[in-house]
């Protein structure tokens, strides 16, 4: 099989599906690998690396589209400004392409459409069901934990004071406090991360089970007040809440959040925009200096004046909003991704081939089109096929 790694071109993403390492161990699996020319070097991989690992390298996207027979990406295919095409018009029938494609989000739909047209199978990694042996193909686990900390080291670079306890000849300085709201796996990152740095650390999650995790870390634990049978829904996640009750929700985090120097935001519904957990009022409260990292961005954001994409100063709290925040941490998140990618390719392939079983649950949940039909459920069930 011959699989080819595009240089990413949404702007500003320095990361890459594959690493010298996974391209190696491709290799010795029996595959070709072709790989567009510098498509490494934002994550500091270069062309020369992956040639010893044994990869071919191509100038042109669209030779590299044409010959390949899997496309491994990060983003969802977009217009390619260089070769003023689309990358789903560069693929063709009978390709696969392994990515995020988000498939059910709107300003996604007609790119889904096309890849049923040209006939891709198309594979979502943000599909990947939280199982465990799913567990090493997960990319998105493997995101959420590069976001939790990168996203506390920007935080701490932005807090004007210390983090960690001082002593020193003028006197003694206080550990900073760090509140993490929403502990998935990029809140308890973010907790290990504030701990690490001396900062004293609390959590907030509807689930119990969260908060538990986050004790376990060290974490003191606020009450959110939301009982646990309104808090979670089927399969375990947390369930979206009625507006009345994050106002109590939001009543019992108060309190803590004035006295708070970070407020870490990552509190997420599947599926649902995210809960508004600071408001403008409470965000005035807040004290002067004091940072609040909204994660949670791309799905509106915990906090109500978290400018999309930007870092700015309201009420005397700079507020980073800052998305794709795993691309700047790009070697590392490149590295994780690209393990995660082998190992689904691997699972996939039987005889240096992709062969999918259908009636398996994996398959079933990242598959997004295939033999020129749309079969994502929630990807149909959001354009209104079913
Ligand atoms: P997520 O990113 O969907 O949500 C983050 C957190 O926000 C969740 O803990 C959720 O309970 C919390 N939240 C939602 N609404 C809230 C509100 N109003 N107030 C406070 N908190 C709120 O979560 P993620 O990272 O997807 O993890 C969810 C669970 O899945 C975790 O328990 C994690 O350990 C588990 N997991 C299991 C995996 C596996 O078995 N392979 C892989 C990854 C995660």
């Amino acid at each position: 099989m011959i699989i080819g790694i595009p240089k990413e071109i949404m702007p500003g993403e320095a990361r890459v599906a594959s690493s010298p390492e996974t391209v190696k161990k491709f290799v010795s699996a029996g595959m070709q690998v072709l790989v567009e020319k510098s498509a490494g070097d934002g994550s500091f991989y270069h062309d020369e690396d992956y040639k010893l690992a044994g990869a071919e390298i191509i100038d042109c996207p669209k030779d590299l589209f044409q010959r390949a027979e899997l496309i491994l990406k990060v983003k969802e295919p977009l217009f390619n400004e260089q070769v003023k095409l689309h990358e789903v018009e560069m693929m063709h029938e009978g390709q696969y392409l392994i990515t995020f494609i988000h498939p059910a989000s709107p300003v996604n739909h007609d790119m889904v459409k096309m890849l049923a047209k040209q006939g891709v199978t198309s594979l979502t990694l943000d599909g990947i069901p939280r199982i465990s042996r799913a567990q090493n193909m997960d990319a998105l686990t493997s995101m959420s934990t590069c976001a939790g900390y990168k996203g506390i080291l920007l935080a701490a670079n932005a807090l004007p004071n210390f983090m960690p306890q001082m002593f020193t000849a003028v006197g003694a300085i206080k550990p900073a406090k760090v509140l993490v709201l929403g502990v998935g796996v990029a809140g308890l990152q973010a907790l290990a991360t504030a701990r690490r740095l001396g900062a004293i650390t609390y959590a907030a999650d509807i689930r119990p089970a969260a908060a538990e995790q986050a004790q376990s870390l060290g974490a003191k634990v606020v009450e959110t007040g939301v009982p646990s049978e309104l808090a979670i829904a089927k399969g375990g996640y947390a369930n979206s809440l009625t507006e009345e009750w994050l106002v109590k929700e939001r009543e019992n985090l108060k309190e803590v959040i004035k006295e708070c120097d970070v407020v870490f935001c990552s509190a997420l519904v599947p599926g649902k925009i995210a809960p508004i957990l600071i408001t403008e009022e409470m965000l005035k409260e807040m004290k002067n200096g004091s940072v609040v990292v909204d994660i949670s961005i791309d799905q509106g954001g915990n906090c109500a004046l978290t400018p999309p994409g930007k870092v700015e100063v309201k009420h005397g709290v700079t507020l980073i909003g800052i998305k794709n925040i795993p691309g700047i941490l790009p070697t590392s998140s490149t590295w994780m991704f690209a393990q995660n990618v082998f190992n689904l390719v691997h699972f996939l392939t039987k005889d240096k081939r992709i062969v999918l079983d259908m009636d398996d649950e994996i398959v079933q949940s990242i598959l997004v089109t295939h033999r020129g039909e749309i079969v994502h459920s929630g990807a149909k069930e959001a354009m209104g096929l079913k």
